[in-house]
Protein backbone atom coordinates (compact mmCIF):
# COMPACT_ATOMS: atom_id res chain seq x y z
CA UNK A 1 0.00 0.00 0.00
CA UNK A 2 1.21 3.26 -0.89
CA UNK A 3 1.29 5.67 1.86
CA UNK A 4 -1.02 8.90 0.96
CA UNK A 5 1.14 12.50 1.09
CA UNK A 6 -0.35 16.24 1.27
CA UNK A 7 1.78 18.48 0.30
CA UNK A 8 1.45 22.39 0.61
CA UNK A 9 3.44 24.95 -1.52
CA UNK A 10 3.51 28.02 -0.41
CA UNK A 11 4.99 29.25 -3.71
CA UNK A 12 6.17 32.90 -2.75
CA UNK A 13 4.06 33.81 0.18
CA UNK A 14 4.68 34.63 3.89
CA UNK A 15 5.76 37.16 6.15
CA UNK A 16 7.44 36.15 9.37
CA UNK A 17 4.22 37.23 11.20
CA UNK A 18 1.84 35.40 9.02
CA UNK A 19 4.34 32.18 9.10
CA UNK A 20 3.68 32.27 12.41
CA UNK A 21 -0.16 32.12 12.13
CA UNK A 22 -0.37 29.56 9.88
CA UNK A 23 2.69 27.48 12.39
CA UNK A 24 -0.05 28.33 14.84
CA UNK A 25 -3.19 26.95 12.96
CA UNK A 26 -1.38 24.11 11.82
CA UNK A 27 -0.55 22.76 15.26
CA UNK A 28 -4.28 22.98 15.90
CA UNK A 29 -5.41 20.76 13.47
CA UNK A 30 -5.92 17.03 14.37
CA UNK A 31 -3.36 15.31 11.58
CA UNK A 32 -4.00 11.76 10.46
CA UNK A 33 -1.29 9.43 11.60
CA UNK A 34 -1.73 7.49 8.17
CA UNK A 35 -1.02 10.08 5.76
CA UNK A 36 2.46 11.89 5.52
CA UNK A 37 2.42 15.27 5.38
CA UNK A 38 5.04 18.47 3.86
CA UNK A 39 5.26 22.52 3.52
CA UNK A 40 7.56 23.76 1.07
CA UNK A 41 7.82 27.33 2.14
CA UNK A 42 10.16 30.07 0.75
CA UNK A 43 13.87 29.56 2.17
CA UNK A 44 13.40 32.29 4.11
CA UNK A 45 11.02 30.53 6.39
CA UNK A 46 12.58 27.09 6.43
CA UNK A 47 14.06 27.65 9.73
CA UNK A 48 10.99 29.36 11.35
CA UNK A 49 8.86 26.39 9.93
CA UNK A 50 11.03 23.98 10.94
CA UNK A 51 10.83 25.31 14.32
CA UNK A 52 7.65 25.91 14.45
CA UNK A 53 6.64 22.40 13.49
CA UNK A 54 9.48 20.72 15.35
CA UNK A 55 7.39 17.86 17.56
CA UNK A 56 4.68 17.66 14.70
CA UNK A 57 4.50 15.34 11.73
CA UNK A 58 5.09 17.75 9.00
CA UNK A 59 8.21 17.86 6.88
CA UNK A 60 9.46 20.57 5.75
CA UNK A 61 11.30 20.87 1.68
CA UNK A 62 12.51 23.52 -0.39
CA UNK A 63 10.90 25.02 -3.53
CA UNK A 64 13.57 24.72 -5.69
CA UNK A 65 17.68 23.88 -5.62
CA UNK A 66 20.29 24.41 -7.83
CA UNK A 67 21.72 22.15 -10.51
CA UNK A 68 24.67 21.13 -8.23
CA UNK A 69 24.65 19.96 -5.16
CA UNK A 70 27.22 21.41 -3.87
CA UNK A 71 27.75 25.19 -2.23
CA UNK A 72 29.25 27.52 -4.99
CA UNK A 73 29.75 30.46 -7.05
CA UNK A 74 26.17 31.20 -7.96
CA UNK A 75 24.32 33.75 -6.68
CA UNK A 76 20.95 33.80 -5.64
CA UNK A 77 20.39 29.43 -6.00
CA UNK A 78 20.20 27.54 -3.09
CA UNK A 79 21.63 24.40 -3.28
CA UNK A 80 20.11 21.06 -2.32
CA UNK A 81 23.23 20.15 0.40
CA UNK A 82 22.07 23.68 1.77
CA UNK A 83 18.43 22.77 2.03
CA UNK A 84 19.25 19.38 3.58
CA UNK A 85 21.67 21.13 6.09
CA UNK A 86 18.69 23.50 6.92
CA UNK A 87 16.57 20.58 7.62
CA UNK A 88 14.83 20.22 4.66
CA UNK A 89 13.56 16.15 3.94
CA UNK A 90 12.33 17.13 -0.12
CA UNK A 91 12.33 19.31 -2.75
CA UNK A 92 10.35 20.32 -5.77
CA UNK A 93 11.63 20.30 -8.62
CA UNK A 94 10.45 20.86 -12.28
CA UNK A 95 7.16 23.02 -11.03
CA UNK A 96 5.34 24.32 -13.74
CA UNK A 97 5.91 27.93 -12.60
CA UNK A 98 9.34 27.65 -13.23
CA UNK A 99 9.74 25.98 -16.76
CA UNK A 100 7.03 28.26 -17.64
CA UNK A 101 7.91 31.81 -16.29
CA UNK A 102 11.35 30.97 -15.60
CA UNK A 103 12.38 29.11 -18.49
CA UNK A 104 13.53 25.58 -16.88
CA UNK A 105 14.38 23.01 -18.98
CA UNK A 106 14.15 19.49 -19.19
CA UNK A 107 17.98 18.94 -18.57
CA UNK A 108 17.57 21.52 -15.41
CA UNK A 109 15.27 19.51 -13.85
CA UNK A 110 17.37 16.34 -14.76
CA UNK A 111 20.18 17.81 -13.11
CA UNK A 112 18.06 19.43 -9.85
CA UNK A 113 17.09 15.83 -9.44
CA UNK A 114 19.94 14.23 -9.26
CA UNK A 115 21.15 17.50 -6.95
CA UNK A 116 18.22 16.61 -4.72
CA UNK A 117 18.98 12.78 -4.66
CA UNK A 118 22.61 13.28 -3.85
CA UNK A 119 22.32 15.26 -0.79
CA UNK A 120 19.63 12.58 0.40
CA UNK A 121 17.06 14.79 0.28
CA UNK A 122 13.47 13.39 -2.05
CA UNK A 123 13.19 15.00 -4.91
CA UNK A 124 9.20 15.72 -6.12
CA UNK A 125 8.96 15.66 -9.64
CA UNK A 126 6.61 18.32 -11.06
CA UNK A 127 4.85 17.98 -14.46
CA UNK A 128 1.74 18.49 -16.25
CA UNK A 129 0.17 20.53 -19.60
CA UNK A 130 -0.68 24.09 -20.64
CA UNK A 131 -4.31 24.46 -21.61
CA UNK A 132 -3.01 24.48 -25.48
CA UNK A 133 -1.58 20.92 -25.12
CA UNK A 134 -4.58 19.42 -23.62
CA UNK A 135 -6.91 20.94 -26.10
CA UNK A 136 -4.41 20.03 -29.00
CA UNK A 137 -4.73 15.96 -27.38
CA UNK A 138 -1.32 16.43 -26.28
CA UNK A 139 -1.57 15.93 -22.64
CA UNK A 140 -0.49 12.16 -22.45
CA UNK A 141 2.44 12.89 -24.60
CA UNK A 142 4.06 16.05 -23.09
CA UNK A 143 3.46 14.21 -19.84
CA UNK A 144 5.34 11.00 -20.86
CA UNK A 145 7.96 13.57 -22.35
CA UNK A 146 8.82 15.19 -18.98
CA UNK A 147 8.63 12.03 -17.18
CA UNK A 148 11.21 10.35 -19.55
CA UNK A 149 13.82 12.65 -19.61
CA UNK A 150 14.43 11.63 -15.80
CA UNK A 151 13.82 8.08 -16.54
CA UNK A 152 16.17 8.07 -19.53
CA UNK A 153 18.90 10.37 -17.63
CA UNK A 154 19.33 8.75 -13.92
CA UNK A 155 17.29 5.53 -14.85
CA UNK A 156 14.17 4.01 -13.21
CA UNK A 157 15.53 3.02 -9.72
CA UNK A 158 15.81 6.79 -8.60
CA UNK A 159 11.73 6.84 -8.59
CA UNK A 160 11.92 4.62 -5.27
CA UNK A 161 13.06 8.14 -3.83
CA UNK A 162 11.30 10.29 -5.14
CA UNK A 163 7.57 11.54 -5.45
CA UNK A 164 5.73 12.79 -8.63
CA UNK A 165 3.10 15.40 -8.91
CA UNK A 166 0.50 16.02 -11.94
CA UNK A 167 -0.25 19.35 -11.92
CA UNK A 168 -1.75 20.76 -15.04
CA UNK A 169 -1.02 24.02 -15.56
CA UNK A 170 -4.94 25.40 -16.51
CA UNK A 171 -5.89 23.86 -13.12
CA UNK A 172 -2.84 25.91 -11.25
CA UNK A 173 -4.21 28.84 -8.90
CA UNK A 174 -7.61 29.31 -11.74
CA UNK A 175 -10.16 27.53 -9.45
CA UNK A 176 -10.75 25.30 -12.14
CA UNK A 177 -9.58 20.99 -11.07
CA UNK A 178 -9.35 18.71 -13.19
CA UNK A 179 -12.11 16.17 -12.73
CA UNK A 180 -11.25 13.21 -10.37
CA UNK A 181 -11.56 11.29 -13.97
CA UNK A 182 -9.24 13.24 -16.14
CA UNK A 183 -6.35 13.16 -13.04
CA UNK A 184 -6.69 9.80 -12.71
CA UNK A 185 -6.41 8.84 -16.84
CA UNK A 186 -3.07 10.85 -16.70
CA UNK A 187 -2.13 9.25 -13.85
CA UNK A 188 -2.18 5.87 -14.42
CA UNK A 189 -0.56 6.98 -17.66
CA UNK A 190 2.48 8.08 -15.51
CA UNK A 191 2.36 4.81 -13.14
CA UNK A 192 1.74 2.58 -16.65
CA UNK A 193 4.85 4.50 -18.25
CA UNK A 194 7.16 3.43 -15.16
CA UNK A 195 5.59 0.03 -14.88
CA UNK A 196 7.19 0.07 -18.52
CA UNK A 197 10.81 -0.24 -16.75
CA UNK A 198 9.58 -1.89 -13.57
CA UNK A 199 6.20 -2.57 -12.28
CA UNK A 200 7.20 -2.65 -8.77
CA UNK A 201 8.82 0.18 -8.86
CA UNK A 202 5.90 1.93 -10.80
CA UNK A 203 3.57 0.24 -7.75
CA UNK A 204 5.38 1.76 -5.02
CA UNK A 205 5.63 5.26 -6.34
CA UNK A 206 3.33 7.98 -5.45
CA UNK A 207 1.58 9.90 -7.33
CA UNK A 208 -0.26 13.42 -6.10
CA UNK A 209 -2.57 16.02 -8.03
CA UNK A 210 -2.08 19.07 -7.94
CA UNK A 211 -4.06 22.25 -9.31
CA UNK A 212 -6.76 23.62 -7.51
CA UNK A 213 -7.50 21.35 -4.94
CA UNK A 214 -9.58 22.29 -1.57
CA UNK A 215 -10.96 20.55 0.81
CA UNK A 216 -14.09 20.75 -0.87
CA UNK A 217 -12.82 18.02 -3.53
CA UNK A 218 -10.16 16.58 -2.02
CA UNK A 219 -12.26 13.65 -0.85
CA UNK A 220 -12.84 12.19 -4.71
CA UNK A 221 -9.88 13.17 -5.92
CA UNK A 222 -8.17 11.01 -3.56
CA UNK A 223 -10.44 8.51 -3.99
CA UNK A 224 -8.97 7.60 -7.45
CA UNK A 225 -6.80 4.31 -7.27
CA UNK A 226 -3.68 5.96 -8.80
CA UNK A 227 -3.59 9.68 -6.94
CA UNK A 228 -2.02 9.58 -3.74
CA UNK A 229 -2.15 12.47 -2.08
CA UNK A 230 -1.90 16.00 -3.59
CA UNK A 231 0.41 19.07 -4.55
CA UNK A 232 -1.92 21.95 -2.34
CA UNK A 233 -0.87 25.82 -3.26
CA UNK A 234 -3.51 28.59 -2.67
CA UNK A 235 -5.85 26.29 -0.03
CA UNK A 236 -2.29 25.29 2.04
CA UNK A 237 -2.12 28.88 3.51
CA UNK A 238 -5.00 28.48 5.06
CA UNK A 239 -4.40 25.99 8.08
CA UNK A 240 -8.12 24.97 8.59
CA UNK A 241 -8.57 24.36 4.75
CA UNK A 242 -4.97 22.48 4.74
CA UNK A 243 -5.82 20.19 8.10
CA UNK A 244 -9.50 18.94 6.34
CA UNK A 245 -7.22 18.49 3.24
CA UNK A 246 -4.62 16.46 5.08
CA UNK A 247 -7.86 14.21 6.73
CA UNK A 248 -9.43 13.37 3.14
CA UNK A 249 -6.33 11.77 2.35
CA UNK A 250 -6.36 9.42 5.41
CA UNK A 251 -8.59 6.54 5.76
P1 LIG B 1 -3.13 25.78 -6.50
O1 LIG B 1 -3.52 24.75 -5.49
O2 LIG B 1 -3.11 27.18 -5.94
O3 LIG B 1 -3.90 25.64 -7.76
O4 LIG B 1 -1.58 25.49 -6.86
C1 LIG B 1 -1.20 24.21 -7.21
C2 LIG B 1 0.28 24.17 -7.29
O5 LIG B 1 0.89 24.75 -8.15
C3 LIG B 1 0.99 23.43 -6.23
O6 LIG B 1 2.33 23.26 -6.55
Amino acid sequence: MRRPLVAGNWKMHGTRASVAELINGLRQQVLPADVEIAVFPSCLHIAQVLQGVAGQVVAVGGQNCAVDPGQGALTGEVAASQLQDAGCALVLVGHSERRLLLGETDAEVVCKFAAAQSCGLTPLLCVGETLEQREAGKTLEVVGAQLASVVSALGIEVFTRAVVAYEPVWAIGSGLTASPEQAQQVHAAIRAQLAGHSVEVACAVRILYGGSVKAANAAELFGMPDIDGGLVGGASLNADEFGAICRAAGN
